[in-house]
């Protein structure tokens, strides 16, 4: 196991965070020690807005042996879904096309319930194994309360590896659902994000309100409300955190969004 600082810009998507301790642990005897002081597990960071001042607690990464995957067999919580999702297609195993072109981990896919309006992790999930308070636990999925962007994990519970339960189709026909999820996400920037910052209310569209009420290109500092689609905020080189909060703020004072972003450390 390695122990280093490092300063968490380094290791989030939209490129913001602070420092941290970070644990790279391997294996359960490393996620035994690492979890004995207060800790938070980064997945890929796809999902995170880390304060400039970063985290006190340590921020443990899924390496080792939980990171390694079989499509038919355990899958590691510390894997790369896009390449899972590759895998699976060319296999001829279909279940997770809906998950084209989520930058997650699967440890962060099934935390966050991952997914699109083509399908979500938790549909193709057939076990979930998590170490929590000191034991590993292996469950279906209809044993966690799985909704949208939601597993219902017991807090500070940490995914360890996943089995899915993938069904046999022709690889043509995987190839040409994904090519619908892909056209779907069309309209996503390229740039630096964490994905989408608020959560859709019911029967609407969170980027379609920040849109209608004008907020696409608002600026501050490095910090920007996507003017491709309204709920991205990128970042466009050297965003600080406080940046980006100023922006979901400024959004939040017309708007009534609940964020979907995982936040970690300080905000006012
Ligand atoms: P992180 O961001 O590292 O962490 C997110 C949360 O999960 C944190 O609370 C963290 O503590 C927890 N976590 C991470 N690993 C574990 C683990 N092993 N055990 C327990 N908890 C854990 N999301 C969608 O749902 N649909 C999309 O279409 C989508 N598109 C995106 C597009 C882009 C360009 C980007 C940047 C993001 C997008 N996202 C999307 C958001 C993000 O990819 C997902 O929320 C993803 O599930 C986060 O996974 P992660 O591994 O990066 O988790
Ligand atoms: N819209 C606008 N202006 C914008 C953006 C969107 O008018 O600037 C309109 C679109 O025209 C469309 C509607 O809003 O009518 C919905 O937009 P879109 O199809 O882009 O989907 P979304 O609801 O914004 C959701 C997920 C995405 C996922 C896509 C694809 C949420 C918060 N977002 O986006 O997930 O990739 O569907 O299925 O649920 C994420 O969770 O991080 C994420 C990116």
């Amino acid at each position: 196991m390695e122990v280093k600082r490092v300063h968490l810009k380094d290791f989030t998507t939209l490129g913001v965070g602070g420092p941290a301790e970070l644990w790279l642990v391997e294996n359960l005897d490393d996620l035994a020690r690492a979890t004995e002081a207060p800790y938070r597990i980064l997945g890929n960071g796809s999902n995170l807005l880390v304060a400039d001042e970063g985290v006190p607690e340590r921020v443990i990464k899924l390496g080792g042996e939980f990171a390694a995957w079989d499509l038919d067999g355990w899958i590691g919580a510390g894997a790369l879904l896009p390449q899972i999702v590759q895998e699976a297609a060319k296999r001829g195993r279909s279940g997770l096309e809906g998950l084209l072109g989520i930058p997650a981990s699967v440890g962060g896919a099934v935390r966050m319930n991952a997914g699109t309006r083509f399908g979500t992790i938790a549909e193709a999930l057939a076990e979930i194994e998590y170490f929590h308070e000191g034991r590993l636990i292996r469950v279906g999925p209809e044993a966690l309360d799985f909704g949208y962007r939601k597993s219902g994990l017991p807090e500070g519970s940490v995914v360890t590896r996943v089995r899915l339960d993938l069904k046999n189709r022709p690889s043509a026909e995987i190839l040409a659902r994904m090519r619908r999820v892909d056209q779907a996400r069309k309209g996503q920037p390229k740039r630096k994000s964490a994905g989408c910052a608020f959560k859709n209310p019911p029967g609407d569209a969170a980027g379609r309100l920040i849109d209608l009420a004008g907020f696409k290109g608002m600026r501050r500092g490095g910090a920007m409300v996507s003017t491709e689609h309204g709920n991205f905020i990128v970042n466009l080189g050297g965003a600080s955190a406080k940046e980006v909060w100023a922006l979901i703020e400024e959004i939040r004072k017309t708007l009534p969004l609940e964020l979907e972003w995982e936040v970690w450390g300080r905000f006012p």
